[in-house]
């Protein structure tokens, strides 16, 4: 069956009908943040003013956007471009929208194109490869499991991957490492009335810490403002947590409530306004807290810092009720950070992939 040529610079609407005709009878969906989508098709996303992007469409069967980011290309040292928000009916249908956003990656110097990647980590990444019954983690991926077969026939191969861990609050391993702070070193709670400042330091953190691990590149204080702007409500402050030392943040934990949980019964986006009302309420019944992001400024690494905040954060979520905490998305090379989720005895829970085509010249 041919797939039809996909139609350029598609509108949110088009990608509504693809999400309906994909997951319309999948009662684990929950309807991803569109948000950072909406402002790249409108041209207004601060993303946009460092990276392109172009999206396609096969209406009602398929979507894609194809990014480029400098920044990405400069922390990996090669013409590399991704593809992200893919969806489709079909194979023929995922094929078609591949190729055009290939083409389009191809025609800006990309030699090598990274898939599911939505431009950065920050804004999602990787193919589901487990538990495909249930609704995705917090931050994490829902794609039916035959998007994999689909990549492989467009030529694309598994490169690399993520992991989430599941640290066990009811039991006692968690317990193990210690959270006292190494000397000279405290911690404080992010001050949710001064989100935005917080926001930015976590941001400059992060920037500064995942400079060496896979995938990561750098992220602007207004595209972190963007994307996490609206969560200050679903996010307790005690579990976004800095550590600080000779008088600044050198160190940053973060974790979410997996609102999923609750919402994909709602079918509401994470972030629309009745999605951002039910998370704050609802959030209560949740059992699982995500741990999103660890990291700290690269001179204090390897000190016992990383583990004293996991240990707080850990600490904390088990004092608000969760059961449990998904130590989320950890690239499969990142040692250190695999190291560290095995302090609390973290248990291997969840799996993704990201693939690569190498675009040769047509
Ligand atoms: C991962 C990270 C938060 C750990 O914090 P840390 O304070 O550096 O680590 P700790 O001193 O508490 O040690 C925890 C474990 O990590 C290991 N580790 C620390 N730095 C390491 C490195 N550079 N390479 C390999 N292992 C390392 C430690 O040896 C220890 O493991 P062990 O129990 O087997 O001895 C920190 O290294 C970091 O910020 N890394 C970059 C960002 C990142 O990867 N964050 C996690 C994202 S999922």
């Amino acid at each position: 069956m041919a797939a039809g040529t996909p139609i350029v610079d598609p509108r949110p609407v088009d990608h509504e009908a693809v999400l309906r005709a994909v997951y319309g009878a999948d009662p684990a969906f929950v309807h991803p943040d569109v948000g950072f989508l909406r402002r790249v098709l409108s041209g207004r996303a601060a993303y946009l003013r460092h990276g392109t992007a172009r999206a396609f469409a096969l209406r009602g069967d398929a979507f894609a956007v194809a990014f480029v980011d400098p920044r990405l290309q400069h922390r990996t040292g090669r013409p590399i471009g991704s593809i992200g928000f893919l969806e489709a009916t079909s194979q023929d249908a995922a094929g078609g929208v591949l190729d055009a956003a290939c083409d389009w990656l191809r025609s800006h110097g990309v030699q090598e194109a990274w898939t599911p990647f939505n431009g950065n980590t920050f804004f999602g990444v990787g193919l589901r490869e487990d538990r495909f019954g249930e609704p995705p983690f917090v931050g994490c991926a829902h794609q039916p499991s035959s998007l994999c077969s689909w990549l492989e026939v467009a030529g694309f191969r598994r490169v690399a991957g993520y992991r989430n861990y599941e640290i066990d609050l009811t039991g006692n391993a968690w317990r193990g490492p210690s959270s006292r702070p190494p000397a000279g070193v405290s911690f404080r709670t992010a001050v949710r009335r001064r989100f935005r400042e917080e926001v930015a330091t976590f941001m400059d953190l992060h920037n500064a810490a995942f400079q060496e691990v896979w995938g990561e590149s750098e992220f602007s204080r207004e595209e972190a403002l963007e994307l996490m702007g609206r969560a200050r409500l679903a996010i307790p402050p005690s579990l976004f947590q800095f550590a600080v030392a000779d008088g600044r943040e050198v160190g940053m934990v973060l974790c979410m409530p997996d609102v999923n949980e609750v919402l994909a019964p709602q079918r509401r986006t994470l972030t629309s306004p009745s999605g951002v009302w039910k998370m704050a309420a609802r959030r209560r019944k949740v059992r699982s807290a995500g741990l999103l992001a660890v990291g700290l400024d690269p001179a204090w690494q390897g000190r016992g810092i990383g583990t004293a905040l996991v240990a707080r954060a850990c600490e904390e979520a088990a004092r608000l009720g969760f059961e449990r905490v998904e130590y989320a998305l950890v690239a499969e090379s990142n040692d250190a950070s695999k190291s560290t989720v095995a302090r609390f005895g973290g248990k291997l829970c969840r799996t993704f992939g990201v693939y690569a085509k190498q675009l040769t010249a047509r």
